[in-house]
């Protein structure tokens, strides 16, 4: 049974859609069945996987309001293993529909549960806020992986977040576990992001994932040529980053090989 992250921060632009769809691309190249589920409005994560929103005649808004089943709005991508459901504009309005609704939180948890047998990961993706629609994103998973910036305002944020899952866990999903934090657009050099780690790490230990993501600028260019990294730069060190991250995720480590990067790496 496919395991469930949310993929969450109600900040945007932390890298939320970028880890879904490298992350989801480099697990399918590994043979695994993976599900993408954009549950944001903006649609980030379907325009990265080179799904064409116009042609959409179904997607994540019919299944969280109930007019469509979830297998009616699944497509599959052109990337080896990885499956969408993908997110149009009229998202947006479905957080309005949703108050009305019956079982407003567990609506995409209802979904999920007829086909999760089908994946071995299922990631959602969330939107830049703290809404119903990520309510129900934090219901219906196992897990939640953070991405942030190692920036001091970011901090604020983190807990913000941390209350809004702590109160799902007691009121609707009490197996909600911490996947990890993820630093993302991360710069070594400077001091800041160190002492950044450094706070979260006092109030999460060892719940930081090891892997950092970098700045770099073939991870912000492969989203416009509708591609996840590996399939439009596998030497990057972005794509470098994302394999190293996901075999941290299924507790394989790897070791990158300095020469030649990105092609040959050996196991711990
Ligand atoms: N590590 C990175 N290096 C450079 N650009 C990045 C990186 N991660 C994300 N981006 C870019 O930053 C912007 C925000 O990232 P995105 O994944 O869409 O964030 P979110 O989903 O949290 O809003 C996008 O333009 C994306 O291409
Ligand atoms: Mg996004």
């Amino acid at each position: 049974m496919g395991k469930i992250i949310a993929v969450a921060n109600q900040k945007g632009g932390v890298g939320k859609s970028t880890t879904v769809v490298n992350l989801a691309a480099y697990l399918g190249m590994r043979g695994k069945k993976v599900l993408c589920v954009d549950t944001d409005s903006q649609g980030n994560t379907t325009t990265g996987l080179g799904v064409q929103k116009k042609t959409l005649k179904c997607s994540c808004y019919n299944v969280l309001i109930g007019s469509a089943r979830i297998q009616d709005a699944l497509l599959e991508t052109e990337f080896e293993g990885v499956s969408l459901v993908p997110a149009v504009a009229d998202l947006a309005g479905a957080e309005i529909e949703l108050i009305e609704l019956e079982n407003r939180v567990s609506r995409l948890k209802a979904a999920l549960m007829t086909c999760r047998t089908d994946y071995d990961y299922i990631f959602i993706d969330c939107p830049p806020s703290l809404s119903l629609i990520t309510l129900n994103s934090l219901v219906a998973a196992d897990t939640v992986m953070i991405p942030m910036t190692a920036e001091f305002l970011a901090l604020e944020g983190l807990a913000q977040l941390w209350s809004t899952v702590r109160l799902i866990r007691s009121k609707y999903n009490p197996s909600l576990h911490l996947e990890g934090i993820l630093f993302t657009m991360y710069d070594a050099r400077l001091n800041l992001s160190a002492e950044v780690v450094a706070e979260v790490e006092k109030f999460f230990p060892g719940q930081i994932f090891e892997t950092k993501i970098p700045r770099n600028v073939r991870l912000s260019e492969a989203p416009s040529h509708g591609k996840p990294v590996f399939y439009y730069d596998r030497s990057s060190k972005g794509a470098d980053a994302y394999e190293l991250l996901a075999h941290e995720l299924l507790d394989e480590p790897l070791v990158l090989d300095k020469k030649p990067r990105g092609f040959i790496f050996s196991k711990k």
